[in-house]
């Protein structure tokens, strides 16, 4: 099973996930945790090259490009071999933050992007998104009180952006309602981490 989380700036959706492995591998789950843009040395390296804060000139076209190309690397050397050894891999960002990011708040179209990205990951989709939606003042609010997240590009982003990303998720939620699941990112992290760990629950429930 392929899970991905997704949600804007300082949704807490990596630290909810963290806690929600623990409780899997608990139920004894074999769990490969993972993230985008990034998750091996080459798709670290281009992370390295999208998320740096001297890049202010990147067209939002190659940026798209980059965010597809890292994606491609990431599956043809983690996601897909684990896959197949039967293990359950969650990603920390996935193909709809490029959806949401370049493709809504970026404005250069969410069909576009789609299908950039499906030629980039082969027609590839998760078997469950969950989103942790939140107002991103209260995510921008987290990050500024919180001096172990280092600040990057994007977040750097005037409000509007990440209303339009927020706006853009919640979107791509009701069209791909089957994938989706969204999870109130407002309520306390003990709250998160529960609904989180039970949409998973439930979704391997079917797959079985
Ligand atoms: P990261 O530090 O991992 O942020 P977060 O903790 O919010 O996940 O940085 C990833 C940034 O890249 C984040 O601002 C979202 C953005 N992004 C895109 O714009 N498109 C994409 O396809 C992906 C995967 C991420």
């Amino acid at each position: 099973m392929f899970v991905t989380i997704e949600g804007p700036e300082g949704s807490g959706k990596s630290s909810v996930t963290k806690e929600v492995v623990k409780l899997l591998e608990k139920d004894g789950e074999t769990i490969v945790l993972t993230r985008e843009p990034g998750g091996t040395p080459i798709a670290e390296e281009i992370r390295n090259v999208i998320l740096d804060k001297k890049n202010t000139a990147m067209d939002p076209m190659t940026e798209a490009l980059l965010y597809a190309a890292s994606r491609r690397q990431h599956l043809v050397e983690k996601v897909w071999p684990l896959s197949k050894e039967g293990k359950i891999v969650i990603s920390d960002r996935f193909l709809d933050s490029s959806l949401a990011y370049q493709g809504g708040a970026r404005g250069l179209g969410i069909d576009k992007i789609l299908s950039l990205n499906q030629y980039a990951t082969d027609g590839f989709y998760p078997d469950l998104t969950l989103l942790f939606d939140l107002d991103p003042r209260i995510g921008l609010q987290r990050i500024a009180a919180n001096n172990n997240r280092e600040v990057n590009r994007l977040d750097l982003e005037k409000i509007d952006f990440h209303d339009n990303v927020r706006k853009t998720f919640l979107e791509l939620a009701a069209r791909f309602k089957d994938r989706y699941v969204v999870l109130d990112a407002s309520k306390s992290f003990d709250e998160v981490v529960q609904d989180a760990y039970h949409a998973i629950k439930d979704r391997l429930a079917k797959c079985k």
